[in-house]
């Protein structure tokens, strides 16, 4: 047996092997999956805008006035007036000075922390961050301190024990997999207090949470309180890329300094164009925000209803977490057999014992499905001997991270 065949043979036996699924057609409410029709309960297209016709046509001219690339790094020829646009329209909504644009918010997070954060320095990370925040942490000259999930105090202690080495607080808005929002207010606090920046990725907060759909950082009221703010054009905004916004001299450093931004090609045309127009929809169309946070409450509403424990929350991510991984397998499976698609998350994108379905609600489900599907799936965690009110609610406090580790412990994935 080969050596990568071990290492495939190990993941099938420890449950978390992984495959690729079809979809055919458009990223719709409802898709066509491996040749079938099924509700879509685990997408990011949160407000619908993938396949909006108003998004897919600017895409499609862009792409006939423009063409369909770059054809290089913006720092030596891709630098083109459409990605000027898109980052004056993109600071305007983030209420900051400028904008740069990366090619995804995996190559923002990276770019910016490594950028960011130098040798000597410590960077504050929560335990539950993104995997692109985690390996930005580690791409980072700097020491990473992991503080407990949304745990002030801890953060608190890491900032006193780090002193002048502390520099860069960094924090997902919305947690991918928990949907747990971070304590914004409390960490600005503390970055006042012990002299250090804040990074607050907003990829699933954009367009779900605050007025206007501008996150978690404007529903907290901390506009021009946070220092960089990354967001990802891939989620609620429907097409591909990401951005960080800042003060004009951070964002010139960054054209400077950020890795994953001068040596990779610029963001193409049609990509750029989708997300102007995503933009423009968002603004005029804040009910689809409003649309989105009523479906998350119903969701979270109907699984309460069928027995199922949730963490408290509002957003639109709602994790059902059953602990080990055949579970959660066996559990997508049997949802899947029913109709409803969500599928299995399992270590490393979350921590061990934690596997789930991590369900995300849309604007564009009807009440309907949402409640449809929330019979669905308890249907199928019975059918798989999971009851629904064997489902743990919450699932950082099962975990313990060491605040000594000055590499962060987890990897977390989309
Ligand atoms: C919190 C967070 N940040 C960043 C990313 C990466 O964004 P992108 O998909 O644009 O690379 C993700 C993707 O899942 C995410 O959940």
């Amino acid at each position: 047996m080969s050596e990568i065949e071990e290492r495939l043979r190990k993941l099938r036996e420890e449950g978390l092997y992984r495959r690729m699924r079809m979809v055919a057609g458009p990223q719709g409410p409802s898709v066509m999956l491996d040749g079938r029709r099924v509700l879509l309960l685990c997408s990011n297209n949160y407000l619908g805008f993938a396949d909006h016709p108003r998004v897919r046509r600017a895409a499609a001219e862009a792409a006939m006035r423009y063409g369909v690339g770059a054809g290089a790094s913006r720092l030596v020829s891709g630098n083109m007036t459409l990605h000027r646009r898109l980052e004056e329209r993109l600071a305007d909504f983030e209420r900051m000075d400028r904008c740069v644009l990366f090619g995804s918010g995996y190559l923002a997070n990276t770019g910016v922390i490594a950028a960011m954060a130098q040798r000597g320095e410590v960077v504050f990370s929560d335990a539950l961050n993104h995997a692109s925040i985690i390996d930005g942490c580690r791409l980072a000259h700097a020491e990473t301190f992991v503080y407990d999930h949304l745990d002030t105090d801890h953060l608190e202690w890491g900032l006193r024990e780090a002193g002048e080495r502390g520099s860069l607080i960094v924090t997902d808005g919305v947690f991918s997999m928990d949907g747990h929002v971070a304590p914004l207010v409390e960490i600005v606090e503390l970055a006042h207090r012990y002299d250090a920046r804040i990074l607050v990725d907003e990829a699933h907060a954009t367009g779900a949470l605050g007025p206007e759909g501008r996150g978690s950082v404007a529903a907290a009221g901390l506009e021009g309180e946070v220092d960089v703010i990354i967001g990802t054009l891939g989620k609620a905004l429907g097409g591909y890329g990401a951005y960080a916004c800042s003060d004009a001299q951070t964002a010139t450093y960054l054209v400077n300094s950020a890795r994953t931004l001068i040596f990779s090609t610029g963001p193409p045309p049609p990509s750029v164009a989708a997300a102007l127009a995503a933009l423009e929809l968002l603004r005029s169309e804040p009910r689809q925000v409003e649309r989105l946070q009523r479906n998350a409450r119903l969701l979270r509403d109907t699984l309460a209803d069928e027995g199922f424990r949730l963490s408290a929350g509002d957003t639109q991510i709602v994790p059902l977490v059953v602990g080990r991984p055949e579970i959660a397998l066996a559990l997508c499976e049997r949802a899947l057999a029913r109709g409803v698609f969500a599928q299995a998350i399992r270590p490393p994108t979350v921590p061990p014992g934690t596997a789930r379905l991590r369900l995300a609600a849309m604007a564009t489900h009807t009440p309907r499905e949402l409640v449809w599907a929330g019979q669905q799936l308890a249907a199928a965690a019975r059918e798989v001997g999971a009851e629904p009110a064997a489902s743990q609610p919450g699932d950082a406090e099962l975990f313990l991270y060491d605040a000594e580790l000055d590499e962060p412990s987890l990897e977390r994935a989309a």
